[in-house]
């Protein structure tokens, strides 16, 4: 396989979810399990690559020769991008970053009182948006997961944040499970995959980012 194609190079990836804490024993998260994360840090790995694996809460081991770095929330995974980004080459971006968190976080668990309770919500800094505006920023991969519309809001997120290659998912057809169905925006077009496991899909990836790298002069 990909006969150590990232060698040489740093890649610093996020996975998993964010977890955005309401009180000491509540938040708020998502359902992604960080599989196509961590299987795209252990194939960056087996690339020759020094990786380092910014993950949120997930129930997964970390493979092997990937450095990781445990966080909760967005605040905490964008710092720890941040302080793991010099030297690095490329930035792959997969975790479902919580678009909000709680305004204020309650300091002790929070009791039941009246028949509804409005949780105010402020937006978290948006992790891949910043480091692609670096003035020397990496390689930036993108991931964008959609419930419908996959080629017009993968290319509108790649066209935003100014994105040499983004990876597309529908959220049915692969988060959670152990399979995906992906296609991968660049300024070639689109490029589908056929359905497969995380593993196999996360090889092709770096096939491809490695070509890519290939012809970037940097
Ligand atoms: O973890 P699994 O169960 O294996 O599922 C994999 C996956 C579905 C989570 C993965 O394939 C995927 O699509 N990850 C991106 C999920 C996502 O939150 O996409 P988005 O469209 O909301 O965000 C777009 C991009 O911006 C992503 O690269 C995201 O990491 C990044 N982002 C988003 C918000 C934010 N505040 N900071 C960010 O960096």
């Amino acid at each position: 396989f990909v006969a150590k194609r990232l060698a040489g190079c740093k890649v610093v990836l996020t996975a998993g979810p964010t977890f955005e804490a309401i009180d000491p024993v509540r938040g708020i998260t998502n359902i992604s399990s960080g599989k196509m994360g961590y299987a795209l840090a252990r194939a960056c790995a087996q690339a020759g690559a020094e990786v380092v694996l910014v993950s949120g809460p997930v129930a997964l081991p970390v493979p092997v020769g990937v450095r990781c770095v445990p966080v909760a929330g967005a605040r905490d995974m964008r710092a720890a991008v941040l302080a793991a980004l010099p030297g690095a080459q490329v930035f792959i971006s997969v975790a479902a970053v919580a678009d909000y968190r709680p305004l204020e976080v309650a300091p002790h668990k929070m009791k039941k009182k009246d028949d509804v309770l409005t949780l105010a919500l402020t937006q978290n800094p948006d992790i891949l948006a910043e480091v692609a505006a670096l003035p020397d920023a990496p390689f930036c991969v993108g991931f964008a997961a959609e419930s419908q519309d996959l080629d017009a809001y993968a290319e509108n997120k790649r066209s935003k944040k100014r994105l040499p290659l983004l990876v597309g998912n529908l959220v049915q057809d692969g988060m959670g499970a152990e399979d995906n169905l992906i296609v991968l925006y660049d300024d070639a077009g689109r490029h589908p995959l056929p359905r497969a496991s995380k593993s196999e899909l996360a090889r092709s990836v770096v096939e491809h980012l490695a070509s890519m790298l290939a012809t970037v002069v940097r």
